[in-house]
């Protein structure tokens, strides 16, 4: 798991001036709510005084109030008011828990966890064609797996596993011969990297919507690709402008679990009557993979290429991979083994960007790997 990239943290209709959302990403806690104007903020969720969980308290205009002891902190993560220490006396300039900047697209509030300043983030991985009327996109769908986020996203770049987890899409024939016809791979921008292939249905009237729509087989191509540790996109095109293409923002629960927001898009069948079949089919698909997903092992990607035998299908996972190890020699790898020691001793945030412009913050910054 990596610091400074965005993150889904909730559906833009979860997050409300009526009440803070407690969430858990990258194995910690963050509080998300609305301030009086409607502008989202997510906040690191440990309340400075004693280890309140501010996701549990309460909105006070434009703060979240901890359950505790009432202390307010605001958008900023600044504490504004202490009840304590009277109507006089000011918070002191220690008390503020980070906050992170927030974006909403697409129905989604991203978080960008880590402390890089604006010029330097990682973009978040935008969808194209989302305001574009020839396309349509599904209901945000969200949906919890219990695996880790990585496998997931390896499972996407991965052209070689569809014909014996997916059979029922037409038996897409894309795995002969990868040592022949290397996958090409191009990145995108500084921190992802895609692929496209044509692909053969070996039982063209099946798979995806089958009847529905004219194919042409000589046309038929997909391809996917990864942006940071956590976006992926899938695009998949079925010939005629046939096209769908879907991108899966991911966010670690823990070590565990993830939390997947995917939106749909297509560029046919616009009716809206389509929109539940083709969700119940995109979800019967996403089934398969999980069954297969839930038990890897080991159940964290291994950070190494020869701890599995790859061949020349892995070729994207393998390119995801030297990304991860680029974003570790960043110092952006969050340490798993030594946040799991200190679990319950000690409380650590993810560092938000105020931390590179102040000092005297309570709380200890994630361990991070190298650092
Ligand atoms: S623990 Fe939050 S106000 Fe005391
Ligand atoms: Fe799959």
């Amino acid at each position: 798991m990596y610091i400074n990239f965005w993150y889904p943290v909730a559906c833009c209709e979860e997050v409300t001036n009526a009440a803070p959302l407690r969430v858990r990403i990258l194995c910690l806690d963050f509080v998300a709510f609305r301030d009086s104007s409607g502008v989202a903020h997510v906040l690191s969720d440990t309340c400075i005084h004693r280890g309140g969980a501010l996701g549990n308290g309460k909105v006070k205009g434009d703060c979240v109030e901890c359950p505790y002891h009432g202390w307010q902190y605001d958008g900023a993560g600044r504490c504004t008011v202490i009840p304590s220490l009277g109507k006089q006396e000011k918070p002191p300039a220690r008390a503020k828990v980070d906050s992170y900047p927030v974006q909403e697209k697409y129905g989604i509030v991203f978080a960008f966890l880590g402390d890089l300043p604006e010029a330097d983030r990682p973009p978040l991985y935008e969808i194209p064609e989302y305001d574009d009327p020839a396309w349509r996109a599904n209901k945000l769908k969200v949906f919890e797996v219990n695996y880790y986020y990585e496998r997931s996203v390896e499972n996407g770049l991965d052209p070689a596993h569809n014909e014996f987890v997916h059979p029922k899409q037409g038996t897409p024939g894309m795995m002969q011969g990868f040592r022949d016809k290397p996958i090409a791979i191009d990145d995108i921008g500084a921190f992802g990297s895609k692929f496209m292939m044509p692909f053969t249905q070996v039982k063209a009237d099946e798979g995806l919507m089958a009847g529905q729509f004219e194919r042409n087989a000589s046309q038929l191509e997909g391809g996917s690709g990864h942006f940071g540790p956590n976006a992926l996109i899938t695009w998949l095109h079925l010939g005629n402008g046939n096209d769908f293409h879907q991108y899966f923002y991911e966010a670690p629960i823990d070590e565990n679990s993830t939390r997947i927001f995917f939106v749909n898009m297509r560029h046919f069948m616009l009716d809206a009557k389509h929109d539940q079949r083709i969700m119940d089919i995109n979800m019967e698909i996403a089934q398969e993979d999980i069954d297969l997903l839930e038990v890897l092992n080991p159940v964290r990607t291994p950070h190494s290429t020869n701890k599995e035998l790859l061949v020349p299908a892995d070729k994207p996972v393998v390119r995801y991979r030297e990304y991860l190890q680029q974003w570790e020699q960043n110092g952006w790898r969050i340490d798993l083994r030594r946040l799991r020691e200190i679990r319950g001793d000690v409380a650590v945030a993810i560092p938000g960007p105020q931390r590179r412009a102040e000092k005297n913050w309570v709380l200890d910054e994630v361990p991070l790997v190298g650092k």
